[in-house]
């Protein structure tokens, strides 16, 4: 049996001709950037976070940009993020001369660690934003980490690519923070045809800084009052993202299920599975496990035909282009630790029981146990 980490076109398959209908439509209104359906797909959004405002994006990337810019960060400024993230939430910024610093995360939920930014934030000056990122679809701890951020006058922007529909204290990641910046990059929880992303927010400040810098930094037609960009979602992605929209709930049910399997076949393994904090509603962007030896494990699955993938194999502190930060090995233990351990199981919605069964039982075969 052949597995994927994922399957974009069978997730799809039994709204393809609704997507397809919609895309007929969009190409015959003749409308393509900031008409009727990107309009539409923020407001729906918005709703969806419980935000008052969202703003449609070209990528994940452009909206921790955009996001952090309309914050008022400017060259100098610094942003505390954890290391073991996608490169794009440190480098969405650091390409416009604002400075990573880098925290530490948790060992069970693998995201930022509270009282290790509390100790950070009190010895570190000049940080303005803390991004705290939402990995693999598992909220942070955001009580705690706004709290902290107040105190110190940091504003928050949540990093949650990876999280659309995760629940923290049953409500929803995305809405927790000053703002937060969403990726609908293909693989994503909600994915569409290219790239795509969407800043959400309840500040009117943040909201017009944004709807400004993605388009040239106008304030109305050819009045330019800052520097901005073109980045902009466009038609045809946010009408078939509004279509994806109203899955995206069943579907994350889905991997919970999917997920519900894995902890039955696995649990009595040396694996060590991903938690889901008793506050938590997990979404499963990535299945990701534990294990001492990953090569040998990714190797054994490779030859039964099960495809894996490790999200991420180098700290961000230990990447070349942040060499000049000064950052050594050891400097972040538990992502260091992580990062050697880690491998993202295969899971997509459209997964069946057979497939995650066959997954689970080869890893259960690599230890020498019973199926
Ligand atoms: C945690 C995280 N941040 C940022 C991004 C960047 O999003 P995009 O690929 O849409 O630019 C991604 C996705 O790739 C991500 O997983």
């Amino acid at each position: 049996m052949e597995v994927n980490v994922f399957n974009l076109e069978r997730d799809h398959s039994d709204i393809k001709e609704e997507l397809i209908d919609k895309f007929r439509e969009v190409l015959e209104r003749g409308e393509y950037i900031l008409g009727s359906e990107s309009k539409a797909f923020e407001d729906a959004f918005s709703a969806y976070i419980g935000t008052k405002y969202a703003v449609g994006v070209g990528s994940g990337t452009d909206a921790l940009k955009i996001g952090g810019l309309a914050c008022n960060l400017k060259a100098g400024d610094k942003f505390v993020t954890t290391p073991n993230t996608y490169i794009s939430t440190a480098m969405s910024l650091s390409i416009h001369g604002i400075v990573p610093v880098f925290c530490d995360i948790e060992l069970d939920t693998y995201n930022m660690d509270p009282e290790m930014l509390a100790h950070l934030l009190k010895k570190e000056r000049g940080i303005k934003l803390c991004i705290p990122v939402h990995l693999y679809g598992h909220p942070c701890k955001m009580d705690e980490i706004v709290d902290i951020c107040i105190r110190h006058g940091v504003m928050v922007m949540e990093d949650a690519c990876q999280a659309h529909g995760a629940l923290y204290k049953e409500r929803k990641v995305g809405g927790l923070s000053d703002l937060a910046a969403f990726s609908f990059y293909p693989t994503k929880n909600l994915g569409c045809y290219g790239d795509g992303g969407m800043i959400t927010t309840n500040s009117e400040d943040i909201y017009k800084k944004a709807l400004m810098l993605r388009i040239y930094g106008q304030s109305s037609k050819h009045v330019h009052d800052i520097e901005g960009f073109n980045s902009r979602l466009d038609e045809i992605q946010a009408a078939l993202l509004s279509i994806k929209l109203k899955k995206l709930d069943s579907w994350n049910k889905k991997r919970r299920h999917i997920v519900w399997l894995y902890r039955r076949e696995l649990e009595d393994t040396p694996v060590i599975l991903p938690y889901e904090a008793p506050w938590a509603y997990h979404v499963y962007h990535l299945y990701v496990i534990r294990v001492k030896e990953r090569d040998e494990l990714m190797g054994f699955l490779k030859e039964k035909g099960i495809s894996t993938l490790i999200h991420y194999p180098t700290p961000i502190h230990l990447q070349e282009v942040y060499k000049r930060l000064g950052y050594k090995k050891g400097a972040f233990l538990n992502a260091e630790k992580v990062s050697a351990e880690i491998i993202s199981l295969p899971i997509y919605p459209s997964m069946k029981e057979d497939e995650v069964l066959y997954v689970a039982r080869s890893i259960r075969e690599f230890y020498g146990m019973k199926a």
